[in-house]
């Protein structure tokens, strides 16, 4: 296979690629999931274990999977099974490839359910529906009942009961989950110049637009520094503050949310990266893309939400609200956004930009397994989009049909978007690390390199992130079994819905077992040939 069929797509512009890259990381995860840890946890002190996560494992990993990808591009794959081939001669190497497809696509699943919520909202913010629910909140006192905005997210995700849910205000869940669902096809089908990376070049800098408007708005309010001070003074009041960075809890949120955040451990990057030429620069655009991803966490995602909400609500309400960002998303802040002047201009641009922002990372969470349908049976890009469109339907039918309580998309979740991605991360740091070994790596990274990456991180890659990660998976796993009923492994036994989420996730990892067996069968048959015609 090996230089035989170098790859036909290849990005346009390396602004084009970085965009793509930034737009995979900058998500729902930045703006709704990462202000709620930190409000969770400590306040400013979780950004102690959540720096180190980012020096010791996020950019040193998103160095490596850059490095592999390209590695892996340069021998003619771009699928994360063809990648660890290339990389790792042994039979087993592309069947641990079925991580690099099924995280993406199984997140995929439940992301663009989440993403079509925020196109109802931004609709409803436009439309004053919103506006409406906001005088019907309002209660003879002054202030708001959230109470009706809980109703409003039950009936319209349907989280209230399982079935079809049609119900909500005005255009039905189902509108935006076609419109979502179509869109991202549409710009996969487009392919990766044309689509992804046009998409991301515009979606990009009209978010970042976006959320300063937003951002602006919130920080002349009058008074907000005491809703900075919340978000940002570590909360230290009844343990010292040494104490508080003893809570193993937040070490384990801090490391799951750097790579949520990056999109590391996904088998994205290897893939987006598969598609650069040999001296295209890896260094300084990985580095590029992490910290457009820490702009628009910290400065963007983390200014705005926690602190309007602490105004407004004060901070009993923003501290039950942070440990789940739907309800910090979707029930805490359109009441936020209701309270204050302008709220429904600005209501409508955050709602958009969690839109565009979720749109640029579940487009990129199709390519991974397009890839291997492309390169790995020869399938058309019709007829892979075709198929990829069938499986992840599938999967997305039933989040959306057993809707009751989030719990399909909360153990889609949990196995998927935490298990599986610690797994494929510590196995790409072994991969980097043992198997292509510090100096063929390190050489990689400098090919094209417009910035010399320390040498240190080649070490770090191979010892200290692996060591880390075991640490912290170990830790999290431990915590799961020993948290009486509420764990995942005692709901996945109980609940009935919970097990039909794992078996569906069973039979999708099945399905691409089978997939990369039969990728691997023409790999071999092409490799034959090509010896063949040498001798
Ligand atoms: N990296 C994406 C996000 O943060 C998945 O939402």
């Amino acid at each position: 296979m090996a230089n035989a069929q170098q790859s036909k797509e290849s990005w346009g512009t390396r602004v084009g690629v970085i965009m793509a890259v930034t737009g995979s990381a900058v998500g729902l995860g930045n703006f709704l999931r990462f202000p709620g840890l930190a409000a969770q946890y400590e306040g400013g002190a979780f950004m102690i274990p959540y720096f180190v996560a980012l020096l010791v494992l996020g950019l040193p990993l998103a160095w490596a999977e850059w490095a592999m990808g390209r590695f892996g591009g340069r021998h003619g794959f771009n699928s994360a099974p063809g990648i660890y081939r290339s990389i790792w001669r042994n039979r087993l190497a592309p069947y641990c490839g079925v991580l690099g497809l099924l995280i993406p696509v199984v997140i995929y699943m439940y992301y663009v359910l989440i993403e079509s919520w925020c196109l109802g909202y931004a609709y409803y913010f436009l439309t004053g529906e919103m506006a409406q629910l906001g005088a019907q909140a309002t209660l003879p006192g002054g202030g708001l009942d959230k109470q009706v905005y809980v109703d409003f997210f039950n009936s319209f995700t349907g989280a209230d009961a399982n079935g079809v849910s049609t119900s909500g205000q005005g255009v039905s869940a189902l509108v935006f989950l076609a419109i979502c669902f179509a869109l991202n096809f549409a710009l996969i089908y487009r392919g990766l110049r044309r689509g992804i990376e046009k998409f991301c070049l515009i979606a990009m800098p009209a978010l970042i637009v976006c959320a300063v408007v937003v951002l602006v708005r919130v920080l002349t309010l009058p008074g907000i520094t005491s809703g900075l001070g919340f978000m940002w003074n570590p909360r230290t009041d009844n343990v010292g503050f040494v104490q508080s960075l003893l809570n193993a809890d937040m070490w384990l949120a801090a490391t799951g949310q750097i790579f949520f955040s990056l999109s590391v451990g996904f088998g994205i990057i290897v893939t987006y990266s598969s598609y650069l030429k040999k001296d295209d620069d890896i260094a300084l655009s990985s580095l590029t893309a992490s910290a457009g991803n820490e702009f628009c966490e910290v400065a963007l995602g983390g200014l705005i939400t926690i602190p309007a909400a602490f105004l407004f609500l004060g901070a009993v309400q923003v501290t039950a609200a942070s440990g789940s960002s739907f309800n910090l998303g979707f029930m805490t802040l359109p009441m936020v956004f209701e309270s204050m002047p302008m709220g429904r201009a600005m209501g409508f641009l955050f709602f958009f930009l969690l839109f565009l922002a979720a749109v640029t990372s579940s487009l990129s969470m199709l390519q991974p397994a397009i890839a291997l349908l492309e390169e790995g049976l020869g399938l058309n890009r019709r007829a892979s989009v075709a198929l990829l469109g069938f499986i992840t339907l599938m999967g997305t039918g039933f989040i959306f049909y057993f809707s009751k309580g989030t719990l399909a998309l909360a153990t889609f979740d949990f196995w998927v978007g935490t298990f599986f991605i610690f797994l494929l991360a510590l196995f790409q740091t072994i991969l980097f690390g043992w198997v292509l070994e510090i100096d063929r790596g390190m050489a990689e990274l400098d090919s094209g390199a417009q910035i010399r990456v320390p040498r240190v991180v080649g070490y770090m890659l191979k010892y200290v992130s692996p060591v880390y990660l075991s640490v912290i998976f170990v830790a999290w796993l431990y915590k799961q079994i020993t948290t009486k009923d509420g764990n995942m492994f005692h709901v996945v036994a109980t609940k009935p819905i919970a097990t039909m989420a794992v078996a569906f996730i069973g039979l999708v990892t099945l399905l691409f077992v089978f997939l990369i067996g039969q990728s691997v069968k023409r790999w071999e048959l092409v490799e034959q040939n090509q010896q063949e015609v040498q001798i």
